[in-house]
């Protein structure tokens, strides 16, 4: 079977890869892909947009597609997958409606806590006078979250009344995020360590992947601005046997049963971002109705089971009794980014050193483009570099050996990946 994934990015690369390995697949196409899955053996780049459904479905009739897999969470909140669907296409991923866990802050808060699950406690406001009451009420450190997707802005954790104020005012008054700013949730802040929490969906019931964590902030110690993830690495410690059952009994059942109660069922990837309270309580900080980013290219390192045959038991319902299996070493993935980056970085920059393989292993591209026969760097988040190790410290030792052979002019990462695990 051919099958088609829709994205870029290094989680798309690290998808694809794993799909080219399942038994029934013949070729992978990615649209639009980068350079990572352009090299790869039975894959196949094709120059269409996330955002073009027709062109896509075109693309699907005329290649005798099987199957679709959707990478990122715009086309998934604009309704890929029900378009796909009506015209009788295999896609995975949440229909429209479900994707709204990820597409409005307002839905998934009000879900959250209408089933009783566990998060942050807080209002939603379209008024910038009242949302600045709430907060003089409430008091810092405080969260304000715009309602829409902002790709990776929407988000301040306000320190001081003045912050709190000029986030409300440029989202609310200035409408510094457009529409999705629009409306804010403001939220209480919640204290304790990240984890990452995603699993395969087929209406009603769940299947965890392995545990992860990414590391968001730009420079080493977390310090430095947010960004879409410097990198990554699983299992989370954090997340114990113990914290795993309360997890799933308290977050994601709870969360697959109001969906489908609601009429709504949820089938896909759903990414559960939790903290970790110093008491030992998971809380919701957000849902993603895809897989993560950076955090899919240690997964699926790890991965074992066929990639297409779980899925396709998702959509067609029949995930109960099913289980993922993981090779039990911990993958450390690094991002390699442009100089600059989150804000201003240079393009075009060749890159050397990607053919030196090494034993466990693998590079995932994100913004890399092909140019007359070269690799070049296309983004700010250039490559994803993951090793595989016996222990955290093996598999970051494995990763960083591989990132020492890789460079280009004004490169920039992190030398601390899997820090929080190292120091348990
Ligand atoms: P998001 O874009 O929703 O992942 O949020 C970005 C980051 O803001 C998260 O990874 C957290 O570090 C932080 N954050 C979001 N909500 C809260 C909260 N209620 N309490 C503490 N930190 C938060
Ligand atoms: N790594 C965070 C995300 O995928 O949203």
């Amino acid at each position: 079977m051919k099958v088609l994934v829709i994205g870029a990015g290094g989680r798309e690369h690290a998808l694809a890869w794993r799909l080219s390995q399942s038994a029934g697949v013949e070729e992978v196409l990615v649209a639009p892909g980068n350079a990572g899955t352009a090299l790869e053996a039975g894959m196949r780049n094709v120059d269409i947009a996330v955002d073009e459904f027709d062109a896509l479905l075109n693309l699907v009739a005329q290649e005798k597609i099987g199957f679709t897999m959707v990478g990122p969470e715009v086309p998934l909140v604009a309704g890929i997958v029900d378009y796909f669907t009506q015209a009788g296409h295999a896609c995975f991923g949440p229909s429209q409606a479900a994707a709204q866990l990820e597409g409005s802050k307002s839905f998934s808060k009000e879900f959250l806590a209408r089933y009783d699950i566990p998060t942050a406690a807080y209002e939603s406001f379209t008024d910038a006078d009242k949302a600045k009451a709430f907060i003089h009420a409430q008091g810092v450190p405080i969260v304000i979250k715009a309602d829409g997707l902002a790709a990776g802005k929407g988000v301040v954790v306000a320190t001081s009344i003045q912050q709190a104020y000029s986030t409300v005012e440029a989202m609310l008054g200035e409408k510094a995020l457009g529409d999705a700013g629009a409306k804010v949730v403001v939220e209480e802040f919640i204290a304790g360590e990240e984890a990452t929490f995603i699993c395969l969906c087929d209406g009603k019931t769940a299947i965890p992947f392995a545990s992860s964590q990414d590391h968001k902030a730009r420079d080493d110690g977390d310090t430095g601005p947010n960004t879409g993830g410097m990198g990554a690495y699983s299992p989370a410690p954090v997340i114990d046997a113990q914290m795993h059952q309360m997890v799933m009994q308290q977050v994601i059942e709870p969360t697959l049963a109001g969906m489908a109660a609601d009429g709504i069922p949820y089938t896909g990837f759903l990414y559960a971002g939790l903290m970790i309270t110093p008491q030992g309580q998971p809380k919701v900080i957000e849902f993603n109705c895809r897989f993560g980013d950076p955090e899919a290219q240690p997964v699926m390192m790890r991965l074992q089971s066929d990639l297409l045959e779980v899925c396709q038991k998702a959509l067609a319902g029949e995930l109960a009794g099913t289980q993922l299996a993981f090779d039990s070493r911990t993958a450390v993935g690094v991002v390699m980014a442009a100089g600059g980056y989150p804000q201003a970085y240079d393009q075009g920059e060749p890159i050397s050193g990607l053919d030196k393989e090494l034993f466990d292993t693998k590079v995932f591209h994100a913004g890399t483009a092909m140019h007359a026969n070269e690799v070049v760097t296309n983004g700010g988040r250039v490559l994803c570099v993951v090793g595989l190790g016996s222990s955290v410290s093996n598999a970051q030792a494995r990763a960083y050996e591989r990132v020492d052979t890789i460079g280009w002019r004004n490169q920039y990462y992190r030398k601390d990946i899997g820090h929080r695990a190292l120091n348990r």
